[in-house]
C-alpha cells in the first residue's frame, strides 16, 4: 500500500527542505535516506564515497530505501541518485505516492555552486556543465518515477510546494 510520500530530484533540488516541512504539515514522519546511511555508517557521505566507493554506497543506499520505505505514514527524501537503481523505483513505486521535485539548472547551480558534501561534485571544474550532464542524464528516469512532478526554480515559495503537494 502507498503509505508514504517520497520525494524525488536531482541535489539541491529542495528535497530534504520541501519534506521536513510536509511532514511537519500533514503530521507524518520525516526520513531523509542519506541521513539514515551517514548513521549507519558513522561517517559523512563524502567520507563514504572517498574510503568505500561509490558502488558501497549505492549498496547501501538500496538496503536502506528498502528498510525505510516498509515503515508508514513517512515523507522520505531520497538521495539524487537513487533513481540510478530500477529496483530503487520499483520499491518507492510500491509504497510511496513518488513527487519529483523538477528544478531548473539555475536553480540547482546556485543552491550547489559552493556547497561540498556532494562527493559527485566536488572539485569538478565547470559545475554548471556538470550538473547539466548529469541532469541530462537522469531527468528521463525522474520523470518515468514520479507520480507527480512539481516544477520548482530559485524564487519558488517552499510553503506553496508544500501545499501542491497536499492537494496531489
Ligand atoms: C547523490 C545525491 C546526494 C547523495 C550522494 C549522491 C547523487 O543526495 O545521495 O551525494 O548521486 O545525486 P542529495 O540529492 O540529497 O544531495
Amino acid at each position: 500500500m502507498k503509505d508514504n510520500i517520497a520525494l524525488i530530484g536531482f541535489m539541491g533540488s529542495g528535497k530534504t527542505t520541501v519534506g521536513k516541512l510536509l511532514a511537519k504539515t500533514m503530521d507524518m514522519k520525516f526520513v531523509d535516506i542519506d541521513k539514515v546511511i551517514e548513521a549507519h555508517e558513522k561517517k559523512s557521505i563524502n567520507d563514504i564515497f572517498h574510503e568505500k566507493g561509490q558502488i558501497y554506497f549505492r549498496d547501501l543506499e538500496r538496503e536502506v530505501i528498502l528498510q525505510e520505505s516498509s515503515k508508514n505514514d513517512c515523507v522520505i527524501a531520497t538521495g539524487g541518485g537513487s533513481i540510478l537503481d530500477n529496483e530503487n523505483i520499483k520499491r518507492l513505486k510500491e509504497t510511496s505516492f513518488i513527487v519529483f521535485l523538477n528544478a531548473t539548472i539555475e536553480c540547482l547551480y546556485l543552491r550547489l555552486k559552493d556547497n561540498t558534501t556532494r562527493p559527485i561534485l566536488n572539485g569538478v571544474d565547470d559545475k554548471r556543465k556538470v550538473i547539466e550532464e548529469l541532469l541530462e542524464k537522469r531527468k528521463f528516469l525522474y520523470q518515468i518515477s514520479a507520480d507527480y512532478i512539481i516544477d520548482v526554480n530559485e524564487y519558488t515559495n517552499i510553503y506553496e510546494t508544500v501545499d501542491k503537494i497536499k492537494e496531489a
